[in-house]
């Protein structure tokens, strides 16, 4: 039956720290929506990381804790939201098979992120059928425990469609048994990486972690790229397309400040330095807080396991209730 509540998901793939790209693009709204939504869950998405680290599971299994402790650091508390890991419910992957029914393997291929990714990591023709399907896995996570939200950064937009497309399969063919799905992206859907490519990323060794010291965000911050005709101070600088600036616009709260610094940089007179100096300042009054948590939470491991295992026990139970009316549904319920 379709419910009318609103229910959020989100989730991480477990395989490095989180980043402010996250942060701005994710996780404030999965802070947010947390005090408003009837459910709220936070799923580690370990077996999508597998996807495309299956040789390299220890990778997958430390960042569980990692990533864990990155979103409990940023607020999402485990009171409001059932925080839980993908593996440990099965019925996901039970689900997963009935929709691969669903999917054609052009529409896969076709699917934006799945392109951008396969592109990323180069595996053309070759790539493993796990990773290519893992669209289908993904409206698997997202279906189980019925959710009609999903807070993501912009990249998973073509995720969100294609889980729609999924729902209406569903619904057509076996009876009304799932909602349409909103996605929600945060303020900033993409954030810049520090070297002025479009995508902060792991990968590409751009990112600013949630988890950096002073000095590595001072550092980070030095390193950013601003007008490389800016070389004097008393010369001219521009504006757009100058990282900088992109960050203090994100980040700082004094607006109007920053606009005056803009109109200074624009007529001359203003040193990168200044300006690297301020956003330092500004990004570590947003990190400090988060990594000083961070650190504290990571003194007692345990408790986040705990946290993890009570949140996977509730999941279970909402995915056993959705599997039984699923099976009831494809008429696969025999005894
Ligand atoms: N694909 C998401 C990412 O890479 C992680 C994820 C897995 C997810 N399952 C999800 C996000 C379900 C939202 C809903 O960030």
């Amino acid at each position: 039956m379709v419910k009318d509540e609103k229910i959020v998901l989100t989730g991480d793939r477990p395989t490095g720290k989180l980043h402010l790209g996250h942060f701005v693009g994710s996780i404030q709204n999965r802070v947010k929506l947390q005090n408003e939504a009837d459910k709220s869950f936070y799923m580690i998405a370990d077996i999508q990381a597998l996807t495309s680290n299956a040789d390299n599971p220890k990778k997958v299994r430390d960042n569980v804790l990692e990533v864990a402790l990155d979103n409990l650091a940023c607020g999402l508390d485990p009171k409001k939201t059932t925080m839980f890991i993908q593996s440990e419910i099965p019925e996901i992957a039970e689900l997963t098979v009935l929709f691969l029914n669903l999917v054609t393997l052009a529409r896969l291929k076709r699917n934006p992120t799945v392109k951008d990714e396969m592109k990323d990591k180069g595996y053309g023709e070759d790539v493993p059928a796990g990773f290519l399907m893992h669209p289908i896995s993904q409206a698997a996570d997202i279906l189980f425990c019925k959710s009609t939200i999903v807070p993501v950064g912009e990249d998973q937009k073509p995720m969100i469609e294609q889980t729609n497309e999924i729902v209406d399969d569903f619904n057509r063919f076996y009876g009304e048994t799932f909602n349409h799905v909103k996605h929600l992206v945060g303020n900033t859907p993409r954030l810049v990486g520090i070297d002025g490519s479009s995508k902060m990323g792991k990968s590409l060794n751009n990112a600013i972690y949630l988890s950096d010291s002073y000095e590595e965000i001072s550092k980070k911050v030095m390193d950013m790229y601003t007008d490389p005709n800016h070389i004097h101070v008393e010369d001219r600088g521009k504006v757009e397309g100058n990282v900088v600036f992109t960050y203090l616009d994100i980040f700082d709260e004094d607006k109007k400040e920053v606009s005056e610094l803009k109109k200074q940089y624009e007529k001359g007179g203003l040193g990168d330095v200044v300006i690297k100096k301020r956003l330092i300042e500004v990004l570590e009054k947003l990190i400090k807080p988060i990594r000083e948590k961070r650190e504290k939470l990571a003194e007692n491991p345990k408790a986040i396991m705990k946290i993890l295992e009570e949140g996977t026990m509730y999941a279970k139970k909402i995915a056993k209730e959705t599997m039984l009316e699923v099976r009831k549904a494809v008429k696969i319920d025999y005894f």
